[in-house]
């Protein structure tokens, strides 16, 4: 069971007269970045929609997001964002970097307008897990809030962070929920029960992110089966005794190794509802092949599930009373090997049950590979945060929230 109904407990922004107020508004548009450019995001295009229509109620906004992670590609500023984000109202967002006068950006700005400040991880201490009147303490943070009426926070995805600007607005402001948190809440609280017959598909390149998650709702009973795509998949081959070859040099050099022995104990312990990919895909001379497991290791790189497994896996879908897909199960920006991947959303599309389907990857793969939110129960913008959400575990934002409402 999903604890709180958080719906009922969390006010949201949509309620309160905006007009000339200055929200700090915490949203998330953290996405791919690829040489140095941003990609196009569906986070972008839901919260660009929060942004209209407080501006268009009079608003002034100032807007806070991170992007990537300390020492990885996706480390940039924020203000191709805010490029994107300006072009998409058709009226000047202005942007600070955290040296810049903030104080003087935030009093010039007029009514239905908005500034938006840099990437938030660029502070150091932002990205530090501590609690919200820790975080409240911080000079910065403290100077932010004296310069606004509201806070909002308005993406479930950064809602299992206990960051600085995630929860450190919320002991020194009014705070609420923005229309893409409170659209999710409202969506997930629909599922109040995961049943035996539920399956939870873990695709994508994030396994720390993945393996408490399954341990978890599979001890719980919450899921009946989780099959695994992505390098999840690649590493269950490997538990099983496997080598890989290019590959495994590969997730080597990405550090995901270290996470074989978590995903084989909890394998060994939930053998039956574990499933792995039978079979593989592989760039061989330009072109996709399908290898079975007994053709490993290999100098060609895999790059998705083989058929015999997407099969396996829609057959078990088509049975199931709720999915949820998380994570691409191959490199669906290549156009080969996003086979695997669209053929799930295929079967997500068809199935009887109802489909839930979370994280930045999977939602762009879905949007590229010409799928459409409507085909399926719910299309979340969040990843991490859904899948902790639905174990039932506690997101800090979240219960900072509904007790600032209480
Ligand atoms: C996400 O993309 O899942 C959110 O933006 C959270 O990012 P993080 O996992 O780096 O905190």
């Amino acid at each position: 069971m999903i604890p709180l109904r958080f719906t009922e407990s969390i006010k949201p922004i949509a309620d309160v007269d905006v007009s000339g107020k200055t929200i700090l508004l915490r949203i998330d548009v953290n996405s791919s970045v690829k040489d140095g450019k941003l990609l196009h995001s569906p986070k972008i295009a839901e919260h660009f929609k929060t942004i209209k229509k407080l501006l268009d109620s009079g608003a002034k906004l100032i807007v806070l997001s991170h992007q990537g992670r300390k020492g990885r590609e996706d480390f940039i500023d924020l203000r191709q964002h805010k490029e994107k984000l300006q072009e998409m109202l058709g009226d000047e967002i202005k942007f600070c970097s955290w040296n810049e006068d903030i104080e003087q950006a935030v009093k010039s700005l007029g009514d239905g307008k908005a500034l938006m400040l840099d990437n938030t991880r660029f502070l150091e201490f932002e990205a530090i897990d501590k609690s919200p009147a820790e975080h409240a303490n911080e000079p910065l943070i403290k100077k932010l809030a004296s310069l606004a009426d509201y806070y909002v926070l308005d993406a479930l995805s950064v809602a299992h962070r206990s960051h600085a600007t995630v929860v450190g607005f919320i002991p020194l402001l009014p705070s609420f929920a923005g229309p893409v948190l409170m659209s999710e809440l409202r969506a997930l609280e629909r599922i109040r029960e995961m049943k035996d017959n539920s399956v939870l598909i873990l695709g994508g390149m994030k396994p720390e992110d993945s393996l408490f998650v399954m341990k978890k709702m599979l001890a719980e009973r919450r899921v009946s089966k989780v099959l695994l795509g992505g390098a999840l998949g690649e590493l269950a081959i490997m538990v099983k005794g496997a080598k890989l070859g290019a590959k495994e040099r590969f997730l080597e050099e990405k550090g995901l190794l270290k996470f074989l022995p978590g995903l084989k104990e909890i394998m060994e312990r939930f053998k039956e509802q574990i499933i792995f990919p039978a079979d593989l895909a592989v760039r061989r001379n330009g072109l996709r092949e399908e290898i079975s497991l007994a053709e490993l290791p290999v100098e060609d790189m895999i790059f998705d599930i083989g058929e015999i497994t997407v099969n396996t896996y829609e057959n078990i879908i088509r049975k199931a009373d709720v999915i949820i897909y998380n994570g691409p199960v191959g490199k669906f920006e290549s156009y080969q090997f996003a086979f695997g991947t669209r053929k799930m959303f295929e079967a997500l599309a068809e199935a009887r049950g109802f489909t839930l389907i979370g994280g930045g990857d999977t939602v762009t793969a879905l949007i590229r590979l010409g799928f459409k939110n409507s085909e399926f129960g719910h299309v979340s913008l969040a990843g991490k945060a859904l899948l902790m959400f639905l174990t039932g575990a506690e997101l800090p934002a979240l219960k900072a929230l509904a007790e600032a409402s209480s």
